[in-house]
């Protein structure tokens, strides 16, 4: 077992460490000069894309947090409304849904039951389906319109690591190509998007390169009871991801928050030496975000928290306030989130292991739910 896990201590290890190759080999195939094309949605036919008037993607756990992310890079570059719902949630809302709607489903295994009950309940409706998924031939790509599989590679540990970045990686391509076909997206908007999917393998190495500094953190957090995130637009999503993992494998009462909704309740719960992680904007792309969690930022420290930054390389104005700093590659801003979790991950997993717990298989949890 030790050789499959290529000499790291863990599978959770060895897949956060595996990332890199996660976006890259989900993104080869699919991005060119001319753009993003995923032959998946090609032969769904063009009219069909056209026609989409709203998006839903369903999803559970980490892969619902990947499609919050993404959802806000569909709207923006496709110019459809999207809106995430958990699968357990979709049917008994009683959805409104057309032909004209279009259901992604994201999951990991595939096999996930609510996620499947939810698409076969979709595909009844007469909606055009969509799988993300990270395995060959399971259940729900197989029943579902059209499959864009990512290609991260098999995932053992429970907790999910690089799938959630070859989640989000896909479900940007299907914004991307959605953008294409229906004429929203100028070339210049696409040509930046390809070069940033080119970079973001070397980028995402980089992130992992925080290891050491995130295993020293969470060596002096080792007693932590309570870990809170904030993080606005898409940081928001990673925030909740950042959360759940420490949930999940360090057994820590942990939330996330978007930073704007701190003043409506959560600075209550800020005390004297209470860790608080938050993902900060770049202040190159997004000045006035940046300077928004950075008055977050000073607000919670006031009231004595302990923050822990994570910023663009070269953000210095959150250094008097912080007492941590975690610097990550520049990236545009969609494509922050698959940076900022990667210390996010790596926290988890070293909370997990002074706490002397199972990284790989946590109690009470499996791989795959597949059981309503
Ligand atoms: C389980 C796993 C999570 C995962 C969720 C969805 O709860 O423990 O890590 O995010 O299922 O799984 P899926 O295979 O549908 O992505």
């Amino acid at each position: 077992e030790a050789a499959d896990k290529g000499g790291w201590s863990s599978f959770m290890a060895k897949e956060i460490n595996e990332q890199p190759d996660a976006v890259e080999n989900t993104v080869r195939g699919r991005i060119s000069e001319t753009g993003v094309e995923i032959p998946e949605l090609t032969e769904l036919g063009d009219e069909r894309l056209r026609g989409i008037e709203r998006i839903i993607i369903i999803a559970c756990g980490t892969a619902s947090y990947a499609g919050q992310v993404a959802a806000y890079a569909i709207e923006q570059w496709a110019r459809i409304p999207v809106e995430v719902q958990l699968s357990h949630e979709f049917r008994y809302r009683d959805p409104v849904l057309s032909d004209r709607t279009m259901v992604i489903s994201v999951s990991q295994s595939g096999e996930t039951m609510d996620t499947l009950m939810a698409v076969k309940y979709a595909i009844e409706r007469g909606v055009t389906t969509v799988s993300v998924c990270n395995t060959q031939s399971a259940t729900i790509p197989r029943e579902s319109d059209a499959a864009v599989y990512t290609h991260a590679g098999p995932e053992v540990a429970v907790a999910s690591t690089k799938a959630f970045i070859a989640q989000i990686t896909a479900l940007y391509l299907i914004g991307l190509h959605l953008g294409r076909v229906r004429g929203t997206l100028s070339d210049e908007v696409s040509a930046q998007a390809v070069a940033q999917f080119e970079e973001l393998p070397a980028k995402v190495r980089e992130a992992v390169d925080t290891h050491e500094q995130i295993a020293q953190l969470a060596h002096w957090m080792a007693d932590t009871r309570s870990v809170l995130f904030l993080g606005r637009h898409v940081g928001f999503p990673v925030a909740l991801e950042g959360a759940l993992k420490l949930k999940e494998i360090a057994y820590i009462h942990a939330e996330g928050f978007a930073a704007g909704e701190l003043k409506h309740g959560p600075i209550a719960l800020i005390d004297h030496g209470q860790p608080v992680f938050v993902l900060v904007p770049s202040p190159r792309t997004s000045p006035l975000m940046h300077s928004k969690v950075v008055s977050n930022i000073q607000e919670i420290r006031a009231r004595g928290a302990r923050v822990i930054a994570v910023v663009e390389k070269g953000d210095t104005a959150v250094l008097p306030f912080a007492d941590d700093v975690i610097r990550l590659p520049l990236a545009d801003a969609f494509f922050e989130p698959l940076l900022q979790v990667v210390p996010l991950q790596w926290f988890a997993l070293e909370l997990s292991t002074v706490k002397g717990l199972d990284v790989d298989q946590p109690r009470n949890l499996a791989k795959s739910v597949t059981v309503e």
